[in-house]
């Protein structure tokens, strides 16, 4: 049975579906804070499967062991945590107490069952972003931000743990920009309040919830002046923890991943990009730099390729029509509502 934190989330929920079509049992923790429960029925709904859901924070330790000792748990895919870099430099606080502390909960946790199968949502900007090239596993770690800080600092817990019981098996998988939907157009990127990331701020446009889409910055040393990055779409990005999840059942020891398509895009590519999939013109004005932005980076995935067989299927034009079909389906999102799938303890 495979634990998912942060299920109810955007990445967590399209997880939650690839492990049960897969053939996966799981069980599902989500705080709700930045999430919503009817992701959680519509998961069930897509798949036809039933499984444990519970409202709960990872710091909230008595919890949590009741939830482990209460179902078979082999494995983890640990999802939950904050992830804007913005909201990060004005709150660290709250980026170290929920992706460092809940994080080391978690392992205290697993540890006491004698779970030892993690795999961990870790992210590109635990990296040196500012030069220009592919980054690989092995580039140089800076990571400029709170957020991308709390993501380094529990890599190197992790580390740690290892050192300390070489029995468990850990995949730490990077991230890169991870955006579209599930084709149902079921699921999808939903954030609470303003958008901090492109692509949910573009179709809010396109389905009229926002009126014009701020583009920060056009005079980075770009093709066209404007910010670069390797956008990935989820079921992509999920596809590959169910890969991880195989690779960890023959190898021990600790193996990191980037998860990305190797290719780069500006703001101006994926907004023309949009139009072009969907027909909807998104009207945009160039705004200054955002604070902490980096100019260009992408990844190379060819590790992940090779050692865990994983290929991306979906080209940007798919990201785009995936995130509208979404995004026009559920014009202001999962609508908020109380599901008995919420089993409070
Ligand atoms: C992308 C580009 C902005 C909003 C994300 C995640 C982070 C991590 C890395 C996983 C940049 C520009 C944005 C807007 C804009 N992923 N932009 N107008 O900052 O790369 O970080 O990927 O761990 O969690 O947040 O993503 O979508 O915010 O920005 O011009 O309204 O779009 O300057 O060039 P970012 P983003």
């Amino acid at each position: 049975m495979i634990f998912i934190t942060g299920g109810a989330g955007f990445i967590g929920s399209h997880a939650a579906v690839e492990l049960l079509e897969a053939g996966h049992e799981i069980v599902v923790a989500d705080t709700l804070i930045n999430s919503q429960s009817e992701a959680i029925r519509r998961i069930k709904s897509i798949t036809g499967k039933d499984f444990p859901f519970y409202q709960v924070n990872l710091l909230d330790y008595k919890k949590l062991n009741e939830i482990f000792t209460l179902h078979p748990i082999s494995a983890v895919m640990h999802f939950a945590g904050l992830k804007s870099a913005a909201e990060s430099e004005a709150d660290p606080l709250a980026y170290y107490r929920n992706n460092l502390a809940g994080t080391l909960y978690l392992c205290e946790i697993m540890k006491r069952h004698g779970v030892k199968k993690l795999i961990f949502s870790s992210s590109a900007m635990v990296y040196d972003v500012s030069d220009d090239t592919p980054l690989i596993e092995e580039s140089p770690l800076a990571a400029s931000n709170p957020y991308g800080r709390s993501k380094s600092m529990t890599e190197e817990v992790l580390k740690d743990l290892l050192v300390s019981d070489p029995e468990w098996r850990i995949a730490v998988l990077r991230y890169f920009n991870p955006i579209g939907a599930h084709e149902s157009g079921l699921l999808g990127e939903e954030p609470k309040g303003k958008p901090n990331n492109l692509m949910p701020f573009i179709t809010q446009v396109a389905v009229g919830r926002r009126k014009v889409v701020q583009v920060f910055g056009d005079d980075y040393d770009t093709h066209d002046g404007t910010g670069v990055r390797d956008y990935i779409h989820v079921t992509d990005l999920v596809k590959g923890h169910v890969k991880a999840l195989d690779y960890l059942e023959t190898h021990e020891g600790l193996e990191t991943f980037n998860l990305g398509t190797g290719k780069g895009y500006s703001v101006l590519d994926l907004i023309r990009t949009f139009s072009l999939a969907t027909g909807i013109d998104v009207p945009y004005q160039i705004a200054p730099r955002r604070s902490g932005d980096a100019a260009c980076y992408w990844a190379d995935p060819s590790k992940a390729q090779s050692v865990l067989d994983w290929k991306v299927e979906r080209d940007l034009m798919q990201m785009c029509r995936d995130s509208w079909n979404w995004q026009a389906k559920n014009p202001f999102g999962y609508k908020e509502s109380m599901h008995p799938a919420a089993s409070f303890l």
